[in-house]
This record gives structure tokens, C-alpha cells and sequence, in this order.
């Protein structure tokens, strides 16, 4: 693919690939919204080439289900498809990934204690860090045992902040 044009006074920048992986507890709900909204955004920007995305949970009770069906209807009603189908966090992610993204402060500690060594725990970031508007509130609630609502702020909070997420990933990467 040809390289996207790098924004003029960035010129020596050499573009690189990234790779992000979006994680929360059970990998039905939050991360695979995270990880939908994100593909869409880098579709429409055509970025595809460069960035590449997965979601996981630390939890394994859901290992193998597809998302779950009242995130995937709610995100399709916003143009969003949702795929794949539960992993768990693994070893080699903390190879795999240049940021791995937790939903909630809980997932945020889980994955610091899954990193082998410093430089990968830097790498773990709430991923409503990257939403300028976030006010100091970041996590993305877990929306399983919920209502329907809830599902519906999972994906305002998650387009939110994956739009910041996208303007800092190009900025970092020459792209
Ligand atoms: P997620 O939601 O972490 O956003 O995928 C959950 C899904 C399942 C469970 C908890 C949270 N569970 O306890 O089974």
C-alpha cells in the first residue's frame, strides 16, 4: 500500500504500523465494541494497511462465544459490525501489541500485573485516556448485567475515546 501522506513539517518522519489491542473482562461486550468502532474509523480513513486491531479479556468464561448479542445489535444500529469471537489475554500480547487498551480500572490493574516486565506495563493505557473530553471519569462501565442503556453509553464513551485514541496512534506513527 502506498504511504499516506505525512502532514507537511513531519517530513523525516518515517511511518510505522501499530497494533492495538482493546481489553476488558469477559471480550463479548466492551472490547469487541472498542475494537468495531475502531476498525470502522480506520476503514474510513483507509488506514488498514497500518494499523492493526484485536480485542481479549482477562477473564475465560466466555472463551470462544461471539460478542454478545445486545452490543452487536446496538452497534449495528450505529453502523458498527461487531466480530470475532472471546479470547484471553495471552503471554505473547504483550509482544503482540504496541498498547493494549483496558476498559476499566480493573482491567487496567489486571493487565500491569500480566506485563513481564516495566516497558510493558507503560504500555497498558485506560483507553478513555485518549478522550479529551473524559473529565477524570475513565472507565467504561461493564455493561453485562445491565439494561439496554447501558450498552448505548458503552458505545458513546467508546466512539469518544477511540477518536482521540486515532488522532494520537497517526500523530505517533507518522500517519
Ligand atoms: P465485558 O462484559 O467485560 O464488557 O465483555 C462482561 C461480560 C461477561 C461477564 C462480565 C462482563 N461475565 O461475568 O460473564
Amino acid at each position: 500500500m502506498p504511504r499516506p501522506e505525512v502532514p507537511s513539517g513531519a517530513a523525516e518522519q518515517q511511518a510505522h504500523s501499530v497494533a492495538l489491542l482493546f481489553v476488558c473482562l469477559g471480550n463479548i461486550c466492551r472490547s469487541p465494541t472498542a475494537e468495531g468502532v475502531m476498525r470502522e474509523l480506520v476503514r474510513r480513513e483507509g488506514l488498514q494497511e497500518w494499523i492493526t486491531l484485536d480485542s481479549a479479556g482477562t477473564g475465560g468464561w466466555h472463551v470462544g462465544d461471539p460478542p454478545d448479542a445486545r452490543a452487536t445489535s446496538t452497534a449495528r444500529a450505529r453502523g458498527i459490525v461487531l466480530e470475532g469471537a472471546a479470547r484471553r489475554v495471552r503471554a505473547s500480547d504483550f509482544e503482540d501489541f504496541d498498547l493494549l487498551l483496558a476498559m476499566d480500572s480493573s482491567n487496567l490493574r489486571d493487565l500491569q500485573r500480566l506485563a513481564p516486565d516495566e516497558e510493558a506495563a507503560a504500555r497498558v493505557r485506560l483507553l478513555r485516556d485518549f478522550d479529551p473530553a473524559s473529565n477524570g471519569e475513565l472507565d467504561v462501565p461493564d455493561p453485562y448485567y445491565g439494561g439496554p442503556g447501558g450498552f448505548e453509553e458503552v458505545l458513546d464513551l467508546v466512539q469518544a475515546a477511540c477518536v482521540g485514541l486515532l488522532a494520537q496512534v497517526r500523530k505517533g506513527a507518522g500517519l
